[in-house]
């Protein structure tokens, strides 16, 4: 899936949470100048410095449903990846230069989660702790990164990736819904096998347009059928409600939720009267606009200038006149996107950029606005 990872705050929020963005605010600042080894390793600063480059390359592909691909990702010399957990994602750096980041759908239990865990190596077959396994889904305008994965990604293809990263990590809660929109059973898949060998409460809601749609229904139903309902829209007339999908709920369960925006939406409504307890979830792409102004972007100092509607983002109004404008998450999280400031005074909106980044003029168009009537001028 084109991943989009937002790392909800304490309660499910898309946004970071208060008190730790101040907390994270003031250890940038402040543990440089304090002087002990330890305070200076906080813990944004190995986030933010690049990390060596896994050299990946294709060693299997299968369809796992009507428009989505399954591909298996090793070592190109067989040797140990990185280990991962349920929930993490890859950033992998296409042929094309394009960036894009896709939940792990494999089972860490069998395979890379124990490769840099000595503890429990013995466990695992060296062979299986060499692969990761994604599954792409095929968006006509979703900015040509999952064409170019399904058009020219074959076994033998090589590739990059940053080494996996979790911002959608699975608790193990007693009692445990999963909901999945499409395609958004990728990084769900782990988990529901991670709930099933640790015997909790757990059920799956699985929903999409038809039967042909739903990526793994076969493996999803062979884990447990009285625990896997698979939800078409065809068969019941539409979507469902977030009443419905939480109708699943045992008393008390943590929901984990991984869709397109109106289900979120659906799903974040109907919590309260439902018998759940927590959400947390993972969207696909950008979160729609909900508290914008229109603003302007001038492109270069004497360049035209732009309306961004206030409905819309800055990035997809460039993208109009700068069709190579990189992006990846469209979430404010990975950096892909950043443009430089010239003039004007930004809304900065990301997850990503430090408070000396932004004064040295970084700005992340994907999500930053600005004030009504506002201009930035922009050096694109
Ligand atoms: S596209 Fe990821 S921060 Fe903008």
């Amino acid at each position: 899936m084109d991943l989009s990872t937002p790392p909800p705050d304490l309660y499910g929020r898309p946004r970071a949470d208060t008190f730790f963005r101040f907390l994270t605010a003031f250890g940038d600042r402040y543990s440089p100048a304090l002087g002990s080894p330890l305070l200076r390793r906080n813990p944004r600063r190995p986030y933010s410095r690049p990390t060596e480059a896994l050299q990946l390359v294709v060693t299997a592909r299968r369809q796992v449903a009507a428009d989505v691909v399954e591909l298996t990702l090793a070592d190109p010399s067989g040797g140990p990846l990185p280990g991962w957990q349920p929930g993490a994602h890859l950033r992998l750096t296409l042929p094309s230069g394009r960036e894009r980041h896709y939940s792990l759908c494999g089972d860490p239990a069998d395979g890379a989660e124990y490769a840099d865990r000595t503890d429990r190596a013995d466990r695992t077959d060296p062979a299986e702790r060499s692969r990761y396994r994604i599954a792409v889904r095929r968006l006509p305008d979703g900015g040509g990164g999952s064409a170019e994965i399904h058009d020219t990604l074959h076994p033998g293809t090589r590739l990059t990736a940053r080494r996996p990263r979790n911002g959608f990590a699975f608790c193990a809660e007693p009692a445990v819904l999963f909901l999945a929109g499409g395609i958004g059973i990728t990084p769900l898949l782990p988990m529901v096998r991670e709930a099933r060998r640790n015997d909790l409460d757990w059920h799956l809601v699985h929903t999409g347009r038809s039967a042909d749609t739903l990526p793994f229904a076969a493996e999803l139903r062979a884990l447990d059928p009285a625990r896997v309902h698979l939800r078409t829209d065809d068969e019941h007339g539409g979507p469902p409600t977030g009443t419905e999908l939480l109708a699943h709920a045992p008393r008390g369960a943590a929901v984990y939720c991984c869709g397109p925006a109106p289900m979120l939406t659906a799903v974040q409504r109907a919590l309260d009267a439902s018998p759940a307890a927590s959400l947390h979830f993972e969207r696909f792409g950008a979160a729609p606009v909900t508290d914008g102004e229109p603003f302007t972007v001038r492109l270069g100092a004497d360049g035209p200038e732009l309306p961004v509607p206030a409905d819309r983002s800055a990035l997809d109004v460039l993208r109009e006149a700068r069709p190579d404008l990189p992006y990846s998450c469209k979430q404010g999280f990975c950096g892909t996107c950043e443009v430089r400031l010239l003039a004007g005074t930004p809304d900065h909106r990301d997850r990503r950029l430090t408070p000396e980044r932004r004064a040295d003029g970084a700005l992340l168009p994907c999500v930053s606005r600005a004030a009504a009537g506002e201009t930035l001028v922009l050096d694109v």
